[in-house]
C-alpha cells in the first residue's frame, strides 16, 4: 500500500468519506430555511411582485434611475424619490428608470407637494405599479385615484390609529418606520411601533423600517408579523449609489451614535426631526436657532418671519452633501444603521447578505431547539 493510499484508509478512520458528509443534510437545512424565509414575507413578495420582500426606501437625490433600478434589477424593490421634481423632471425619471430594468419598482410622491395631482397622471401614464405616499395623511381623493387608475397605494403608518384610518381611506400595505431612521423621523423606536402596530394590523402587508442592516434582524420583524422590511442608509452607501465619495465615505467612517436628529430650541418654533450625521452644519443650526430666538425676543423679527428662517437653514442642504459632496456643511441625512455600514458593497451583495443572514439565523434556531 502505498502512503497515499494509507493516508487515505487513516483518514477514512478519522473522517468519514466525502459521501458520508452530511453535505446533503446542510444543502436541505439552506432549502427548508429559505422556504421559512419565504413564506414569511410571501404577502410583501406577492405585494410587490419581486424576489424579495425589500424596498429600497425612496431619499431625494439619491433614489434616482441608477440606485432603483440597481435594487430592482438585483431582486429587491427600488422607490424613486419625487421630492420637489416637478411632473416633467419625474417623468423623464420613470422614463429613464424604466430603461434600465423592466422589474417592477415604485413612486415615493410627498403628499404636500403643490402638482400631487399632476405627478400621480405622470405615475398611472407610464404605468407605474407602486405609488408611496409620504410627508403627511393623503386625502381619500388622492389614493382613488391611484387605485382606479391601476397601481397600488402605499402609506405610512407612525401610530395604529392612523394605519388603520390609512387602510380605511385604501391604501393597501403600509411602511412603520422607527426614529431610528435616516431623514425625517418621528419619535417612536421601530422596536415600539412594531409591537403597537403589527400584531394588530393584519389586513395589509406591512412593512419595517428604520435601523435596520442585517437580515437577522429582519427576519425577527417577519416573525413579528411584518411582510417585509425597507431600508435606505446601506443602500445610500452602495456602489451603484450617485452620491458623491465624499457623502459614502461618510457613511464608512460614522458609528450609530453619530447619526443624531435634529434639536429644536424653543417648543415655539417647531423643528421637525431630521436624523443625519452630526456635522458643523448640525452646530450651526443651534446657533442659528439661538440668534434667530434672540433675535424674536428683541422684536427684530416677527414670529413668522423667526420660523421661516428656522426652516430655510436646511434649504439645499440635503443636495450640497449627497451631489457636491460637502458633508460638514450639508446635509448629510443617515438611519443609525449608518455604524453597520462597513464598506461601499454593489447592491446585489447587500441583498444577498440580508437574505443568508435571515437563512443563517433560521438554521441555527433549528440547531438550538434540536439540541
Ligand atoms: C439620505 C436620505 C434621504 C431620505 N429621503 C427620504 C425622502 O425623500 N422621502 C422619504 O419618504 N423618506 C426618505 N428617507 C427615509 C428612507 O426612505 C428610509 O425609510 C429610511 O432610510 C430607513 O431607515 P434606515 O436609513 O435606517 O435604513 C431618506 C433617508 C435617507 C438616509
Amino acid at each position: 500500500m502505498t502512503d497515499t493510499a494509507m493516508s487515505a484508509v487513516n483518514d477514512t478512520m478519522t473522517h468519514p468519506a466525502v459521501s458520508d458528509v452530511p453535505v446533503a443534510t446542510d444543502d436541505h437545512a439552506r432549502l427548508e430555511a429559505r422556504r421559512t424565509l419565504d413564506h414569511l414575507w410571501s404577502a410583501g413578495k406577492s405585494f410587490l411582485g419581486s424576489e424579495m420582500a425589500i424596498l429600497g426606501g425612496a431619499m431625494s437625490w439619491v433614489s434616482e434611475r441608477h440606485l432603483v433600478s440597481a435594487i430592482s434589477n438585483a431582486g429587491g424593490f427600488g422607490v424613486i424619490a419625487c421630492g420637489a421634481m416637478e411632473p416633467a423632471r419625474l417623468a423623464e425619471e420613470i422614463d429613464a428608470t424604466q430603461a434600465l430594468t423592466s422589474r417592477p419598482f415604485g413612486v415615493n410622491l410627498i403628499t404636500m407637494h403643490p402638482r400631487l395631482d399632476a405627478l400621480v397622471d405622470v405615475c398611472l401614464e407610464r404605468n407605474v405599479g407602486h405609488i408611496v405616499l409620504a410627508g403627511g395623511v393623503p386625502s381619500g381623493a388622492t389614493i382613488r385615484k391611484i387605485r382606479d387608475g391601476g397601481a397600488r397605494v402605499i402609506g405610512f403608518a407612525p401610530a395604529l390609529g392612523l394605519g388603520k384610518r390609512l387602510v380605511k381611506l385604501g391604501c393597501e400595505a403600509l411602511v412603520i418606520e422607527g426614529s431610528e431612521a435616516g431623514g425625517h423621523v418621528g419619535p417612536v423606536s421601530l422596536t415600539v411601533l412594531a409591537q403597537e402596530i403589527l400584531p394588530y394590523l393584519k389586513s395589509v402587508p406591512v412593512f419595517v423600517a428604520g435601523g435596520l442592516g442585517r437580515g437577522d434582524a429582519v427576519l425577527s420583524y417577519l416573525e413579528l408579523g411584518a411582510s417585509g422590511a425597507q431600508l435606505g442608509t446601506r443602500f445610500a452607501a452602495s456602489a451603484e449609489s450617485i452620491a458623491h465619495p465624499q457623502f459614502k465615505a461618510a457613511f464608512v467612517r460614522a458609528n450609530a451614535r453619530d447619526a443624531i436628529t435634529s434639536v429644536q430650541l424653543d417648543d415655539r418654533f417647531p423643528v421637525i426631526p431630521v436624523r443625519g450625521l452630526a456635522n458643523a452644519a448640525s452646530r450651526a443650526f443651534m446657533a442659528h436657532q439661538a440668534d434667530t430666538l434672540r433675535q424674536f425676543q428683541d422684536g427684530a423679527l416677527s414670529r413668522e418671519d423667526a420660523q421661516l428662517s428656522i426652516e430655510h437653514f436646511w434649504a439645499g442642504a440635503l443636495r450640497r452633501a449627497v451631489i457636491d459632496g460637502d458633508v460638514e456643511h450639508g446635509s448629510v441625512m443617515a438611519g443609525q444603521s449608518v455604524g453597520m455600514v462597513r464598506s461601499i458593497e454593489p447592491v446585489a451583495a447587500i441583498l444577498h447578505d440580508l437574505v443568508e443572514q435571515a437563512v443563517d439565523a433560521l438554521i441555527q434556531r433549528e440547531e438550538r431547539t434540536a439540541r
